[in-house]
């Protein structure tokens, strides 16, 4: 198996990384209508993204964008290992590329929220140097959102 990490660049590349991201469907309002408006940002670079391959075939993509009301804050809007591949440092290999990143781009915070009852993703978060830093109903009425930060 060789397993790559890589920058999105091209209009390709974002085909495979949406119709990876499309078969994990989240469970937030309107996840299809926000995939498909992250398509078009992703191909404008609004919205940026490492995906990770293993023989061709992607396995895991992060998707970030600098956060819209704080210039100076780097925002992952999606991370996402296929199971099959998990536990193979694949998420720990895309969070470095993403810090690496931030630091090159001078961004001071990187900022994530993922659903309260995602204990994995916010565990996996823990191990690599997030903090809790609020608790907030961002989309959903009944399931909070748990918001991590890293600092720089
Ligand atoms: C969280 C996730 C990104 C981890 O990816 P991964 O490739 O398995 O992560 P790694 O192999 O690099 O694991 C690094 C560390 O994270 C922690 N971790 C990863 N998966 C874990 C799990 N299921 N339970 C507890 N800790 C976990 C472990 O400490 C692990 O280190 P270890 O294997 O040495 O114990 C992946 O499981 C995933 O995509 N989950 C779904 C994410 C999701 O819901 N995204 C949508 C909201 S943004």
């Amino acid at each position: 198996m060789i397993g790559e990490i890589k920058f999105l660049k091209d209009y390709k590349e974002v085909q495979k990384v949406y119709e990876f991201v499309k078969k994990f469907p989240l469970d937030y309002p309107n996840f299809f209508v926000w995939l498909d408006k992250c398509k078009k940002q992703l191909e404008t670079g609004d919205k940026k993204s490492f995906y990770a391959t293993s023989n061709g075939q992607i396995i895991g993509s992060v998707i970030f964008q600098t956060e819209r009301r704080e210039s100076s804050v780097l925002e992952i809007k999606n991370f996402r290992v296929a199971e099959e591949h998990s536990r193979k440092g694949v998420g720990s290999a895309l969070e470095i590329m993403v810090c690496s990143y931030a630091k090159f781009n001078s961004y001071n915070k990187i900022q994530i929220d993922t659903h309260q009852n995602n204990l994995t993703m916010i565990q996996f978060l823990i191990k690599k140097g997030y903090t809790i830093e609020a608790e907030e109903y961002l989309y959903l009425l009944d399931k909070p959102e748990v918001i991590l930060v890293k600092k720089l």
